[in-house]
C-alpha cells in the first residue's frame, strides 16, 4: 500500500466510530443539563495567540506545534489546545454580559508535535467546558464535577480526581525562587536551555518526568507554604462544594499543569486503566487570562478532556456497544420484485426505517447471506407471490424464523420489534 496515515493520526473505521458518536452524544448531553452551549472554532489560529496565552515557555509553544505561513506570510498554528480559540471567539463576537456567566462547550481536534504512543497522538481529540465569568469557587465545583459526571455517564468506575492550587502570581513567584535555589546543584549539572526554560517557568519543574529530579523534589519546599491566604481558603471553597456534590477529590501538590494560563485551582482526572498517558482530562482556573488577551478581567475556569483516552478507558472497563446495523434487508425472490423494493425501501427510510437492497441482480440466495452480512435485523423477501397477496415474508436474522404479514404493516412492525 503506497499511503499511510501520518505518524501520530489514525483514521476512525466505520468499527469503532459508533464509540466516538456514543461519547460524543454522552458529553452534549451532560454539558446541556449544566447549560453550556456549543461553540466551534477554526482549525488554526493566529500564532501569536497560542504564544500568548498558553506560554512561551510551555512545552506545547516551544515544541509542540504545527505552525506555518500562509501565502501572506502570515505564521499561522494549528490549535494544539482549545481554550484560547474558545477565549478568542468570546471576545471577538462579544459573547459575554457583563456581570453574567458565559458557558461553552466544544468537541474539537487538537495538534502537537508529540512522541506518539498509547494515548498519545499528533492528532487527538478533546471535548471540555469553558465557564466565563465567575469567581466563585461554586464554579470551580461545577466544573470538576461535570467532568466527574461525563465520566460517570461513560460508565468509568477507575477514575480519581485530583486536585490542587498553584495561587496567584506572587505567592508563585516566591514559591519559584525558593524551588530554583532548592534545586541549584541539580541545574547546573542541566544545559543552558534546560536552565532558562527553569528559570523563566520554575513551576514546570514540579511535573517533570526526569527520575533523577523527581526524588530531589520529595524534600523540596511545596507550594501551599507560599500561597496567598485566600488561595488556600477557594482551594478549601473548592473541595468543600466537591464533597457536597459527592465526588471525592484528592488533594495533590503534584499537579502544576502545563499551561501558563493557569491560576489558583487545577485538577486532572486520571483512570487507572490507562498506561503512562494516565490523564483522562485536564483543567483549572484562569482567572487572568481574558484580561492578557485584551478583555476585561474575567474570572474564568474550564477542562479538556481527551476523546481518545476516554475511550481506551471505556474500552478496559466497559462491555463493547454493539455496534448499530440497518433495519432492513430487502431481498427480491424473483426479479420482476425489484422495482417493487426500490420503492418499499423508499417508503422505509422516509418513515426512518433503515433499509438496504441488492443492485446487482443476485440470486435470492446470495442476497440472503449479503443480508446476513449487513447486520440487518430482518431480510424483507418479496416475490411474485408476496406481490399477488400485498404481502412481504419477514424473515428475523437472528433466529431465521420466517413469517407472512400485510404490506401496510410493515412500517408498524419493524418499527416495534
Ligand atoms: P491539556 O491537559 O493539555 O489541557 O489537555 C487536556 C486533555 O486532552 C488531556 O488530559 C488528555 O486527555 C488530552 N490530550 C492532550 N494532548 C493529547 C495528545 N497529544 N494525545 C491524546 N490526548 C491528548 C488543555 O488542553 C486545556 N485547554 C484544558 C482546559 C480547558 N483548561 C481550561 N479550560
Amino acid at each position: 500500500m503506497r499511503y499511510k496515515a501520518p505518524k501520530g493520526t489514525h483514521d476512525v473505521l466505520p468499527a469503532q466510530s459508533h464509540r466516538w458518536r456514543a461519547l460524543e452524544a454522552a458529553f452534549a448531553d451532560v454539558a446541556r443539563l449544566y447549560g453550556y452551549l456549543e461553540i466551534r472554532t477554526p482549525a488554526f489560529e493566529e500564532t501569536e495567540l497560542f504564544v500568548r496565552s498558553s506560554g512561551d515557555t510551555s512545552d506545547i509553544v516551544t515544541k509542540q506545534m504545527y505552525t506555518f505561513l500562509d501565502k501572506k506570510g502570515r505564521s499561522l498554528s494549528l490549535k494544539p489546545e482549545c481554550t484560547a480559540p474558545a477565549i478568542r471567539a468570546y471576545l471577538e463576537h462579544g459573547l459575554g454580559q457583563s456581570g453574567s456567566i458565559t458557558r461553552l462547550c466544544y468537541a474539537s481536534q487538537i495538534f502537537r508535535y508529540e512522541q506518539p504512543q498509547k494515548g498519545r497522538y499528533r492528532q487527538s481529540h478533546q471535548v471540555g467546558i469553558e465557564l466565563i465569568g465567575s469567581s466563585s469557587p461554586l464554579a470551580d465545583g461545577e466544573v470538576i464535577e461535570l467532568a466527574v459526571r461525563f465520566y460517570e455517564r461513560l460508565g468509568l468506575r477507575d477514575v480519581s480526581v485530583l486536585v490542587n492550587t498553584i495561587g496567584r502570581r506572587a505567592g508563585r513567584e516566591r514559591y519559584g525562587e525558593a524551588l530554583l535555589s532548592f534545586l541549584e546543584p541539580y541545574l547546573r549539572s542541566q544545559d543552558a536551555s534546560f536552565r532558562e526554560r527553569a528559570h523563566k517557568n520554575p513551576l514546570r519543574l514540579v511535573d517533570s518526568k526526569d527520575p533523577e529530579l523527581q526524588e530531589k523534589l520529595v524534600e523540596a519546599p511545596r507550594i501551599g507554604d507560599y500561597l496567598e491566604a485566600d488561595s488556600k481558603e477557594r482551594f478549601e471553597a473548592v473541595l468543600e462544594a466537591l464533597e457536597a456534590a459527592g465526588v471525592h477529590a484528592i488533594p495533590s501538590p503534584e499537579i502544576v499543569r502545563g499551561l501558563d494560563y493557569y491560576t489558583d485551582i487545577v485538577f486532572e482526572v486520571h483512570s487507572t486503566s490507562l498506561g503512562s498517558q494516565s490523564a483522562l482530562c485536564g483543567g483549572g482556573r484562569y482567572d487572568d487570562l481574558i484580561e492578557q488577551m485584551g478583555g476585561p478581567i474575567t474570572p474564568s475556569v474550564g477542562f479538556g478532556a481527551g476523546i481518545e483516552r476516554a475511550l481506551i478507558a471505556q474500552e478496559a472497563e466497559v462491555a463493547a456497544l454493539p455496534q448499530p446495523g440497518v433495519d432492513a434487508y430487502l431481498v427480491a425472490a424473483t426479479s420482476s420484485a425489484h422495482e417493487y423494493l426500490a420503492t418499499l425501501a423508499r417508503n422505509l427510510r422516509a418513515a426512518g426505517i433503515s433499509a438496504l437492497m441488492d443492485y446487482e441482480g443476485r440470486p435470492m440466495k446470495s442476497q440472503l447471506r449479503q443480508a446476513d452480512r449487513s447486520g440487518a435485523r430482518y431480510a424483507v423477501i418479496v416475490g411474485d407471490d408476496e406481490i399477488l397477496a400485498g404481502s412481504v415474508t419477514l424473515r428475523s436474522l437472528s433466529d431465521s424464523t420466517q413469517r407472512r404479514i400485510q404490506q401496510d404493516a410493515i412500517i408498524d412492525t419493524l418499527r416495534t420489534e
